[in-house]
Protein backbone atom coordinates (compact mmCIF):
# COMPACT_ATOMS: atom_id res chain seq x y z
CA UNK A 1 0.00 0.00 0.00
CA UNK A 2 2.70 2.22 0.90
CA UNK A 3 4.36 1.92 -2.52
CA UNK A 4 0.98 3.21 -4.22
CA UNK A 5 0.70 6.20 -1.85
CA UNK A 6 4.13 7.19 -2.50
CA UNK A 7 4.81 5.85 -6.08
CA UNK A 8 6.72 8.99 -7.69
CA UNK A 9 6.14 9.90 -11.35
CA UNK A 10 9.71 9.44 -12.76
CA UNK A 11 11.59 12.45 -14.80
CA UNK A 12 11.93 11.03 -17.79
CA UNK A 13 8.37 10.27 -17.60
CA UNK A 14 7.68 14.47 -17.37
CA UNK A 15 10.34 14.92 -19.57
CA UNK A 16 8.38 13.01 -22.52
CA UNK A 17 5.30 14.64 -21.06
CA UNK A 18 6.51 17.84 -21.73
CA UNK A 19 7.85 17.40 -24.88
CA UNK A 20 5.02 15.59 -26.25
CA UNK A 21 3.03 17.82 -29.07
CA UNK A 22 0.28 15.75 -28.80
CA UNK A 23 -1.49 16.91 -25.70
CA UNK A 24 -3.56 18.95 -27.86
CA UNK A 25 -2.66 22.31 -25.87
CA UNK A 26 -1.20 25.08 -28.18
CA UNK A 27 2.38 26.45 -27.44
CA UNK A 28 1.54 30.10 -28.45
CA UNK A 29 2.60 32.17 -24.76
CA UNK A 30 6.10 34.55 -24.95
CA UNK A 31 7.87 35.46 -22.53
CA UNK A 32 6.35 39.19 -22.07
CA UNK A 33 2.20 37.48 -21.92
CA UNK A 34 3.68 34.95 -19.09
CA UNK A 35 4.87 37.86 -17.33
CA UNK A 36 1.65 39.62 -18.10
CA UNK A 37 -0.17 36.49 -17.10
CA UNK A 38 1.42 37.21 -13.81
CA UNK A 39 0.59 40.48 -13.12
CA UNK A 40 -2.89 40.43 -14.34
CA UNK A 41 -3.60 37.06 -11.69
CA UNK A 42 -1.11 39.14 -9.11
CA UNK A 43 -2.30 43.01 -9.05
CA UNK A 44 -5.99 42.72 -7.70
CA UNK A 45 -8.33 42.81 -4.59
CA UNK A 46 -5.30 42.64 -2.62
CA UNK A 47 -4.11 46.17 -3.16
CA UNK A 48 -7.62 48.00 -4.26
CA UNK A 49 -9.26 46.38 -0.92
CA UNK A 50 -7.08 44.71 1.56
CA UNK A 51 -4.06 47.07 1.86
CA UNK A 52 -5.93 50.21 3.14
CA UNK A 53 -8.06 47.55 5.79
CA UNK A 54 -4.74 46.51 6.96
CA UNK A 55 -3.06 49.65 7.10
CA UNK A 56 -6.05 50.78 9.67
CA UNK A 57 -6.60 47.87 11.61
CA UNK A 58 -3.09 46.33 11.98
CA UNK A 59 0.15 47.92 10.66
CA UNK A 60 -0.93 51.73 10.25
CA UNK A 61 1.70 53.19 7.95
CA UNK A 62 4.55 50.15 9.03
CA UNK A 63 1.91 48.07 6.13
CA UNK A 64 4.98 49.28 4.07
CA UNK A 65 7.18 47.02 6.22
CA UNK A 66 4.40 44.00 5.94
CA UNK A 67 4.48 44.38 2.08
CA UNK A 68 8.10 43.89 2.20
CA UNK A 69 8.19 40.88 4.66
CA UNK A 70 5.31 39.40 2.31
CA UNK A 71 7.10 39.80 -1.04
CA UNK A 72 10.07 38.45 0.83
CA UNK A 73 8.36 35.45 1.83
CA UNK A 74 6.73 35.42 -2.04
CA UNK A 75 10.20 35.71 -3.71
CA UNK A 76 11.50 32.67 -2.02
CA UNK A 77 9.00 30.88 -3.03
CA UNK A 78 9.17 31.91 -6.33
CA UNK A 79 12.49 31.08 -6.42
CA UNK A 80 11.65 27.67 -6.06
CA UNK A 81 8.48 27.82 -8.09
CA UNK A 82 10.93 28.87 -10.73
CA UNK A 83 13.08 26.21 -10.72
CA UNK A 84 10.59 23.58 -10.94
CA UNK A 85 8.76 25.52 -14.51
CA UNK A 86 11.65 25.70 -16.19
CA UNK A 87 12.67 22.11 -15.15
CA UNK A 88 9.12 20.27 -15.47
CA UNK A 89 7.36 22.41 -17.84
CA UNK A 90 3.80 20.56 -17.44
CA UNK A 91 0.31 22.17 -16.74
CA UNK A 92 0.16 20.83 -13.46
CA UNK A 93 2.04 22.91 -11.28
CA UNK A 94 2.71 22.29 -7.57
CA UNK A 95 0.52 18.95 -7.93
CA UNK A 96 3.11 17.93 -10.76
CA UNK A 97 6.26 18.90 -8.51
CA UNK A 98 5.04 16.99 -6.06
CA UNK A 99 4.50 13.98 -7.94
CA UNK A 100 7.56 14.11 -9.06
CA UNK A 101 9.26 14.22 -5.02
CA UNK A 102 7.02 13.38 -2.41
CA UNK A 103 4.54 10.78 -4.15
CA UNK A 104 1.14 10.15 -6.00
CA UNK A 105 -0.84 10.70 -2.14
CA UNK A 106 1.30 13.91 -1.49
CA UNK A 107 0.77 14.86 -5.55
CA UNK A 108 -3.58 14.56 -5.28
CA UNK A 109 -3.24 16.49 -1.42
CA UNK A 110 -1.73 19.44 -3.47
CA UNK A 111 -3.95 19.18 -6.59
CA UNK A 112 -6.80 19.28 -4.85
CA UNK A 113 -5.40 22.17 -2.42
CA UNK A 114 -4.85 24.08 -5.13
CA UNK A 115 -8.72 24.30 -5.98
CA UNK A 116 -8.70 26.38 -2.39
CA UNK A 117 -6.30 28.52 -4.48
CA UNK A 118 -7.45 28.84 -7.84
CA UNK A 119 -11.56 28.17 -7.75
CA UNK A 120 -12.01 30.01 -4.70
CA UNK A 121 -9.78 32.79 -5.44
CA UNK A 122 -11.86 33.61 -8.67
CA UNK A 123 -15.43 33.35 -6.85
CA UNK A 124 -14.30 35.53 -4.24
CA UNK A 125 -12.41 38.14 -6.65
CA UNK A 126 -15.61 38.25 -8.77
CA UNK A 127 -17.68 39.29 -5.73
CA UNK A 128 -14.96 42.24 -5.31
CA UNK A 129 -15.75 42.64 -9.01
CA UNK A 130 -19.30 43.16 -8.85
CA UNK A 131 -19.13 45.38 -5.62
CA UNK A 132 -16.78 47.85 -7.79
CA UNK A 133 -18.94 47.65 -10.78
CA UNK A 134 -22.14 48.36 -9.12
CA UNK A 135 -20.70 51.37 -7.23
CA UNK A 136 -19.35 52.15 -10.86
CA UNK A 137 -22.23 52.16 -12.39
CA UNK A 138 -24.24 53.83 -9.95
CA UNK A 139 -21.73 57.17 -10.46
CA UNK A 140 -23.47 57.07 -13.93
CA UNK A 141 -26.99 56.61 -12.97
CA UNK A 142 -27.32 53.32 -13.44
CA UNK A 143 -28.75 51.16 -10.59
CA UNK A 144 -28.10 47.82 -10.06
CA UNK A 145 -31.32 46.62 -8.06
CA UNK A 146 -29.83 45.44 -4.34
CA UNK A 147 -31.42 42.00 -4.58
CA UNK A 148 -28.94 41.32 -7.36
CA UNK A 149 -25.90 42.21 -6.16
CA UNK A 150 -24.88 39.63 -3.22
CA UNK A 151 -25.08 36.16 -1.89
CA UNK A 152 -28.70 34.64 -1.42
CA UNK A 153 -30.41 35.67 2.03
CA UNK A 154 -27.54 38.40 2.49
CA UNK A 155 -29.59 41.04 4.13
CA UNK A 156 -28.52 44.52 2.72
CA UNK A 157 -28.92 47.94 4.21
CA UNK A 158 -29.35 51.01 2.17
CA UNK A 159 -27.14 53.84 4.45
CA UNK A 160 -27.02 57.83 3.81
CA UNK A 161 -24.26 58.61 1.54
CA UNK A 162 -23.14 55.41 1.66
CA UNK A 163 -25.45 52.94 -0.25
CA UNK A 164 -26.51 49.49 0.06
CA UNK A 165 -24.37 47.45 2.61
CA UNK A 166 -24.16 43.86 3.80
CA UNK A 167 -25.36 43.64 7.07
CA UNK A 168 -22.88 41.62 8.98
CA UNK A 169 -22.09 41.81 12.75
CA UNK A 170 -19.05 43.91 12.19
CA UNK A 171 -21.03 46.55 10.17
CA UNK A 172 -23.61 46.95 12.98
CA UNK A 173 -21.22 48.22 15.32
CA UNK A 174 -19.67 50.38 12.45
CA UNK A 175 -23.35 52.37 12.21
CA UNK A 176 -23.39 52.32 15.76
CA UNK A 177 -20.47 54.29 16.19
CA UNK A 178 -22.34 56.96 13.63
CA UNK A 179 -25.19 56.77 16.24
CA UNK A 180 -27.52 54.37 13.42
CA UNK A 181 -29.48 51.92 14.14
CA UNK A 182 -29.74 49.55 11.64
CA UNK A 183 -33.72 48.17 12.19
CA UNK A 184 -34.31 51.84 11.23
CA UNK A 185 -33.02 51.65 7.49
CA UNK A 186 -34.45 50.24 4.30
CA UNK A 187 -33.64 46.59 3.69
CA UNK A 188 -33.88 43.89 1.20
CA UNK A 189 -32.75 40.33 1.25
CA UNK A 190 -30.45 39.35 -1.64
CA UNK A 191 -31.40 37.14 -4.13
CA UNK A 192 -28.06 36.32 -5.98
CA UNK A 193 -25.08 37.94 -7.21
CA UNK A 194 -25.58 38.83 -10.34
CA UNK A 195 -22.71 40.80 -11.61
CA UNK A 196 -19.91 38.15 -9.80
CA UNK A 197 -22.05 35.49 -11.84
CA UNK A 198 -21.88 37.84 -15.43
CA UNK A 199 -18.38 38.17 -15.05
CA UNK A 200 -17.50 34.73 -14.28
CA UNK A 201 -19.51 33.19 -17.34
CA UNK A 202 -17.86 35.74 -19.72
CA UNK A 203 -14.27 34.97 -19.03
CA UNK A 204 -14.56 31.05 -19.13
CA UNK A 205 -16.36 31.44 -22.52
CA UNK A 206 -13.19 33.01 -23.37
CA UNK A 207 -11.05 30.99 -21.63
CA UNK A 208 -12.83 28.14 -23.79
CA UNK A 209 -12.43 29.97 -27.13
CA UNK A 210 -8.67 30.22 -26.90
CA UNK A 211 -5.85 30.87 -24.85
CA UNK A 212 -3.74 33.62 -26.98
CA UNK A 213 -7.25 36.00 -27.25
CA UNK A 214 -7.24 35.06 -23.19
CA UNK A 215 -3.48 36.35 -23.10
CA UNK A 216 -4.70 39.39 -25.52
CA UNK A 217 -7.45 40.07 -22.97
CA UNK A 218 -5.18 39.80 -20.29
CA UNK A 219 -2.68 41.44 -21.54
CA UNK A 220 -5.34 45.11 -22.34
CA UNK A 221 -6.58 44.59 -18.43
CA UNK A 222 -2.93 44.78 -17.45
CA UNK A 223 -1.99 47.64 -19.26
CA UNK A 224 -4.72 49.52 -17.86
CA UNK A 225 -4.53 48.40 -14.18
CA UNK A 226 -0.36 48.96 -14.02
CA UNK A 227 -0.73 52.40 -15.88
CA UNK A 228 -3.85 53.71 -13.87
CA UNK A 229 -1.51 52.41 -10.55
CA UNK A 230 1.74 54.43 -11.91
CA UNK A 231 -0.78 57.19 -12.57
CA UNK A 232 -1.87 57.32 -9.05
CA UNK A 233 1.90 56.47 -7.38
CA UNK A 234 3.25 59.75 -9.92
CA UNK A 235 0.66 62.26 -8.69
CA UNK A 236 -0.05 61.09 -5.05
CA UNK A 237 3.48 61.91 -3.84
CA UNK A 238 2.90 65.53 -4.43
CA UNK A 239 -0.21 65.30 -2.17
CA UNK A 240 1.64 63.51 0.70
CA UNK A 241 1.53 64.99 4.26
CA UNK A 242 4.69 63.65 6.32
CA UNK A 243 2.80 63.91 9.11
CA UNK A 244 0.35 61.18 8.02
CA UNK A 245 3.46 58.51 8.66
CA UNK A 246 3.69 59.54 12.28
CA UNK A 247 4.37 57.43 14.28
CA UNK A 248 5.49 55.02 11.48
CA UNK A 249 4.73 52.07 13.55
CA UNK A 250 1.72 53.21 15.78
CA UNK A 251 2.26 51.71 19.36
CA UNK A 252 0.64 48.22 20.24
CA UNK A 253 -2.61 48.55 21.39
CA UNK A 254 -1.72 45.99 23.71
CA UNK A 255 -3.22 43.46 22.23
CA UNK A 256 -1.20 40.81 19.27
CA UNK A 257 -1.73 41.81 15.94
CA UNK A 258 -3.14 45.93 16.54
CA UNK A 259 -0.12 47.42 15.88
CA UNK A 260 3.29 47.50 16.97
CA UNK A 261 5.62 44.77 15.19
CA UNK A 262 2.81 42.21 16.02
CA UNK A 263 0.35 44.65 14.15
CA UNK A 264 2.84 44.31 11.16
CA UNK A 265 3.22 40.44 11.01
CA UNK A 266 -0.36 40.45 10.62
CA UNK A 267 -0.45 42.68 8.39
CA UNK A 268 1.82 40.90 6.05
CA UNK A 269 -0.39 37.44 6.91
CA UNK A 270 -3.48 39.27 5.51
CA UNK A 271 -1.99 40.92 2.56
CA UNK A 272 -0.05 37.82 1.46
CA UNK A 273 -3.70 37.55 -0.54
CA UNK A 274 -1.88 40.46 -2.71
CA UNK A 275 1.09 38.56 -3.75
CA UNK A 276 -0.89 34.99 -4.63
CA UNK A 277 -1.22 34.50 -8.30
CA UNK A 278 2.52 34.40 -9.47
CA UNK A 279 2.57 30.66 -9.29
CA UNK A 280 -0.49 30.87 -11.83
CA UNK A 281 2.14 31.40 -14.48
CA UNK A 282 3.59 27.80 -14.26
CA UNK A 283 -0.38 26.40 -14.67
CA UNK A 284 0.37 27.40 -18.28
CA UNK A 285 3.39 25.89 -19.23
CA UNK A 286 2.67 23.48 -21.50
CA UNK A 287 1.47 26.49 -23.61
CA UNK A 288 4.65 28.59 -23.15
CA UNK A 289 6.56 28.61 -26.71
CA UNK A 290 9.90 28.32 -24.37
CA UNK A 291 8.99 27.32 -21.14
CA UNK A 292 12.53 26.18 -19.44
CA UNK A 293 13.32 30.27 -21.04
CA UNK A 294 10.96 31.71 -20.41
CA UNK A 295 8.86 30.15 -17.37
CA UNK A 296 11.12 31.98 -14.51
CA UNK A 297 11.02 35.40 -16.33
CA UNK A 298 6.99 34.81 -15.92
CA UNK A 299 7.16 34.52 -12.39
CA UNK A 300 10.37 36.59 -11.14
CA UNK A 301 9.61 39.09 -13.33
CA UNK A 302 5.55 39.68 -12.28
CA UNK A 303 6.45 38.64 -8.97
CA UNK A 304 9.03 41.90 -8.75
CA UNK A 305 7.02 44.01 -10.43
CA UNK A 306 3.95 43.79 -8.73
CA UNK A 307 6.03 43.67 -5.04
CA UNK A 308 7.56 47.32 -6.31
CA UNK A 309 4.05 48.50 -7.12
CA UNK A 310 2.59 47.34 -3.82
CA UNK A 311 5.37 48.90 -2.00
CA UNK A 312 4.81 52.40 -3.85
CA UNK A 313 1.13 52.40 -3.70
CA UNK A 314 1.35 51.69 0.30
CA UNK A 315 3.90 54.51 0.54
CA UNK A 316 1.73 56.83 -1.23
CA UNK A 317 -1.47 55.84 -0.14
CA UNK A 318 -0.61 56.23 3.83
CA UNK A 319 1.01 59.18 2.92
CA UNK A 320 -1.60 60.76 1.56
CA UNK A 321 -4.51 60.07 3.63
CA UNK A 322 -4.06 58.97 7.84
CA UNK A 323 -4.60 54.93 7.88
CA UNK A 324 -7.25 55.54 10.52
CA UNK A 325 -9.65 56.51 7.52
CA UNK A 326 -8.67 53.22 5.47
CA UNK A 327 -10.71 50.53 6.64
CA UNK A 328 -13.22 50.92 3.80
CA UNK A 329 -13.67 48.30 0.30
CA UNK A 330 -12.28 51.50 -1.40
CA UNK A 331 -8.84 52.94 -0.25
CA UNK A 332 -7.51 54.51 -2.78
CA UNK A 333 -10.79 56.10 -4.01
CA UNK A 334 -10.68 57.62 -0.47
CA UNK A 335 -6.83 58.60 -0.98
CA UNK A 336 -7.60 60.59 -4.11
CA UNK A 337 -10.91 62.26 -2.06
CA UNK A 338 -8.50 63.12 0.44
CA UNK A 339 -6.22 64.88 -2.72
CA UNK A 340 -9.30 67.11 -3.14
CA UNK A 341 -11.53 68.62 -5.55
CA UNK A 342 -9.05 69.04 -8.34
CA UNK A 343 -7.98 65.72 -8.89
CA UNK A 344 -11.82 64.54 -8.68
CA UNK A 345 -11.23 62.75 -12.68
CA UNK A 346 -9.52 60.34 -11.28
CA UNK A 347 -11.92 58.77 -9.01
CA UNK A 348 -13.71 57.18 -12.37
CA UNK A 349 -10.27 56.18 -13.44
CA UNK A 350 -9.12 54.51 -10.27
CA UNK A 351 -13.05 52.24 -10.53
CA UNK A 352 -11.84 51.71 -13.93
CA UNK A 353 -8.39 49.82 -13.21
CA UNK A 354 -10.07 48.17 -9.96
CA UNK A 355 -12.29 46.82 -12.50
CA UNK A 356 -9.70 46.05 -15.32
CA UNK A 357 -7.49 44.41 -12.41
CA UNK A 358 -10.00 42.10 -11.12
CA UNK A 359 -11.02 40.49 -14.22
CA UNK A 360 -7.29 39.62 -15.14
CA UNK A 361 -7.38 38.09 -11.60
CA UNK A 362 -10.44 36.10 -12.28
CA UNK A 363 -9.25 35.62 -15.82
CA UNK A 364 -6.12 33.82 -14.47
CA UNK A 365 -7.46 31.75 -11.69
CA UNK A 366 -10.16 30.51 -14.01
CA UNK A 367 -7.39 29.46 -16.20
CA UNK A 368 -4.90 28.06 -14.25
CA UNK A 369 -7.88 25.77 -12.06
CA UNK A 370 -8.80 23.20 -15.58
CA UNK A 371 -4.95 23.25 -16.47
CA UNK A 372 -4.44 21.93 -13.02
CA UNK A 373 -7.81 19.19 -13.55
CA UNK A 374 -6.02 18.33 -16.98
CA UNK A 375 -2.82 17.14 -15.71
CA UNK A 376 -4.58 15.47 -12.79
CA UNK A 377 -7.24 13.74 -15.24
CA UNK A 378 -3.97 12.91 -17.74
CA UNK A 379 -2.62 10.97 -15.00
CA UNK A 380 -6.18 9.36 -14.03
CA UNK A 381 -6.52 10.66 -10.95
CA UNK A 382 -9.43 12.60 -12.38
CA UNK A 383 -11.90 11.60 -15.03
CA UNK A 384 -10.68 11.63 -18.35
CA UNK A 385 -13.25 13.77 -19.55
CA UNK A 386 -11.11 16.47 -17.79
CA UNK A 387 -8.45 16.76 -20.25
CA UNK A 388 -10.42 16.61 -23.42
CA UNK A 389 -9.29 19.32 -25.44
CA UNK A 390 -11.34 21.41 -28.00
CA UNK A 391 -11.23 20.13 -31.56
CA UNK A 392 -10.80 23.68 -32.76
CA UNK A 393 -9.86 26.30 -29.89
CA UNK A 394 -7.38 23.78 -28.40
CA UNK A 395 -8.11 24.52 -24.77
CA UNK A 396 -9.34 22.17 -21.62
CA UNK A 397 -12.99 23.19 -22.45
CA UNK A 398 -14.69 20.79 -20.16
CA UNK A 399 -12.31 21.49 -17.05
CA UNK A 400 -12.76 24.89 -18.16
CA UNK A 401 -17.21 24.73 -18.26
CA UNK A 402 -17.05 22.72 -15.00
CA UNK A 403 -14.32 25.24 -13.15
CA UNK A 404 -16.64 28.41 -14.10
CA UNK A 405 -19.50 26.60 -13.49
CA UNK A 406 -18.49 26.02 -9.82
CA UNK A 407 -17.15 29.16 -9.47
CA UNK A 408 -20.28 30.59 -10.70
CA UNK A 409 -22.69 29.19 -8.03
CA UNK A 410 -20.17 29.78 -5.30
CA UNK A 411 -19.64 33.45 -6.28
CA UNK A 412 -23.23 34.31 -6.87
CA UNK A 413 -25.59 32.32 -4.84
CA UNK A 414 -23.21 31.01 -1.51
CA UNK A 415 -22.44 33.67 0.85
CA UNK A 416 -18.72 33.11 1.23
CA UNK A 417 -17.04 36.19 3.60
CA UNK A 418 -14.88 33.27 4.84
CA UNK A 419 -13.43 32.28 1.37
CA UNK A 420 -10.36 34.54 1.53
CA UNK A 421 -8.68 33.21 4.50
CA UNK A 422 -9.10 29.67 3.01
CA UNK A 423 -7.77 30.77 -0.41
CA UNK A 424 -4.75 32.35 1.54
CA UNK A 425 -4.08 29.01 3.61
CA UNK A 426 -4.13 26.87 0.73
CA UNK A 427 -2.25 29.16 -1.21
CA UNK A 428 0.30 28.62 1.57
CA UNK A 429 0.55 24.95 2.27
CA UNK A 430 1.37 24.78 -1.91
CA UNK A 431 3.94 27.35 -1.30
CA UNK A 432 5.69 25.16 1.48
CA UNK A 433 5.35 22.01 -0.14
CA UNK A 434 7.05 23.40 -3.26
CA UNK A 435 9.83 24.65 -1.42
CA UNK A 436 10.30 21.64 0.70
CA UNK A 437 9.87 20.09 -3.05
CA UNK A 438 12.98 21.39 -4.19
CA UNK A 439 15.31 20.45 -1.70
CA UNK A 440 14.31 16.69 -1.67
CA UNK A 441 14.95 16.81 -5.42
CA UNK A 442 18.21 18.48 -5.31
CA UNK A 443 19.33 14.97 -2.98
CA UNK A 444 17.31 12.86 -5.13
CA UNK A 445 18.02 13.69 -8.60
CA UNK A 446 21.32 16.05 -8.24
CA UNK A 447 22.47 14.97 -12.21
CA UNK A 448 19.20 16.89 -13.50
CA UNK A 449 19.24 19.18 -15.79
CA UNK A 450 17.96 22.62 -14.18
CA UNK A 451 17.53 25.30 -16.57
CA UNK A 452 16.70 27.78 -13.43
CA UNK A 453 18.45 26.78 -10.33
CA UNK A 454 16.54 28.27 -6.75
CA UNK A 455 19.94 30.11 -5.30
CA UNK A 456 21.69 29.52 -2.19
CA UNK A 457 19.46 25.45 -1.18
CA UNK A 458 18.45 24.85 0.69
CA UNK A 459 18.76 27.92 3.04
CA UNK A 460 16.06 29.61 0.33
CA UNK A 461 13.33 26.87 0.24
CA UNK A 462 13.74 26.24 4.02
CA UNK A 463 13.32 29.87 4.91
CA UNK A 464 10.25 30.11 2.32
CA UNK A 465 9.12 27.27 3.79
CA UNK A 466 9.09 28.45 7.32
CA UNK A 467 7.70 31.82 6.62
CA UNK A 468 5.16 30.21 4.59
CA UNK A 469 4.31 27.47 7.55
CA UNK A 470 4.50 31.08 10.08
CA UNK A 471 1.80 32.43 8.04
CA UNK A 472 -0.31 29.40 8.26
CA UNK A 473 -0.11 29.70 11.93
CA UNK A 474 -0.92 32.80 12.38
CA UNK A 475 -4.15 32.39 10.46
CA UNK A 476 -7.10 31.42 12.87
CA UNK A 477 -8.39 27.90 13.51
CA UNK A 478 -11.65 28.61 12.44
CA UNK A 479 -9.49 28.67 8.99
CA UNK A 480 -7.33 25.08 9.72
CA UNK A 481 -10.92 23.72 10.61
CA UNK A 482 -12.41 24.30 7.24
CA UNK A 483 -8.84 23.40 4.99
CA UNK A 484 -8.76 20.17 7.53
CA UNK A 485 -12.78 19.17 6.39
CA UNK A 486 -11.71 20.01 2.80
CA UNK A 487 -8.56 17.85 3.35
CA UNK A 488 -10.82 15.05 4.89
CA UNK A 489 -12.98 15.50 1.11
CA UNK A 490 -9.93 14.82 -0.93
CA UNK A 491 -8.83 11.65 1.00
CA UNK A 492 -12.07 10.06 0.62
CA UNK A 493 -12.19 11.27 -3.53
CA UNK A 494 -8.66 9.64 -3.32
CA UNK A 495 -8.99 6.06 -1.62
CA UNK A 496 -12.34 6.00 -3.93
CA UNK A 497 -11.54 6.80 -6.74
CA UNK A 498 -7.84 8.02 -7.72
CA UNK A 499 -5.72 4.97 -6.21
CA UNK A 500 -7.95 2.82 -8.60
CA UNK A 501 -7.67 4.87 -11.84
CA UNK A 502 -4.47 6.29 -11.27
CA UNK A 503 -2.40 5.45 -14.86
CA UNK A 504 1.08 5.63 -12.40
CA UNK A 505 -0.38 2.35 -9.79
CA UNK A 506 -2.08 0.34 -13.02
CA UNK A 507 1.39 0.11 -14.48
CA UNK A 508 2.90 -0.89 -11.39
CA UNK A 509 0.54 -3.52 -10.70
CA UNK A 510 1.09 -4.49 -14.42
CA UNK A 511 4.77 -4.83 -13.60
CA UNK A 512 3.93 -6.89 -10.44
CA UNK A 513 1.80 -9.57 -12.42
CA UNK A 514 4.62 -10.09 -14.83
N1 LIG B 1 -3.52 38.51 -5.69
C1 LIG B 1 -4.85 38.49 -6.14
C2 LIG B 1 -5.60 39.68 -5.68
O1 LIG B 1 -5.08 40.46 -4.94
C3 LIG B 1 -5.53 37.22 -5.73
O2 LIG B 1 -6.74 39.85 -6.07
Amino acid sequence: MAKRLFITKSMQKLMTESSDTGHGLKRTLTATNLTTLGIGAIIGAGIFVLTGQAAAQYAGPAIVISFIISGVACAFAGLCYAEFASMIPIAGSAYTYAYATLGEFLAWIIGWDLILEYLFAASTVSVGWGGYVVSFLKDFGVHIPAQLSAAVGTVLVDVPKIGWRPLTDSFVAELSKMHITADTLPHVTAIMNLPAMFIVAVLTTLLIIGIKESANFNNIMVITKVSVIILFIAIGFAFIKSGNWTPFIPTNTGEWGHFGWSGILRGAGVIFFAYIGFDAVSTAAQEAKNPQKHMPIGILGSLSISTILYILVAIVLTGIVSFTKLNVADPVAVGVDEMGASMFWLRPIIKIAAIAGLSSVILVMLMGQPRIFFSMSKDGLLPPIFSKVHKRFKTPYISTIVTGSVAMIIAGILPIGILGELVSIGTLLAFAIVCISVIILRVKKPELHRPFRTPFVPVIPILGAAICLAQMVSLPFDTWLRLIIWMAIGFIIYFTYGIRKSKLNKELNNKTIK
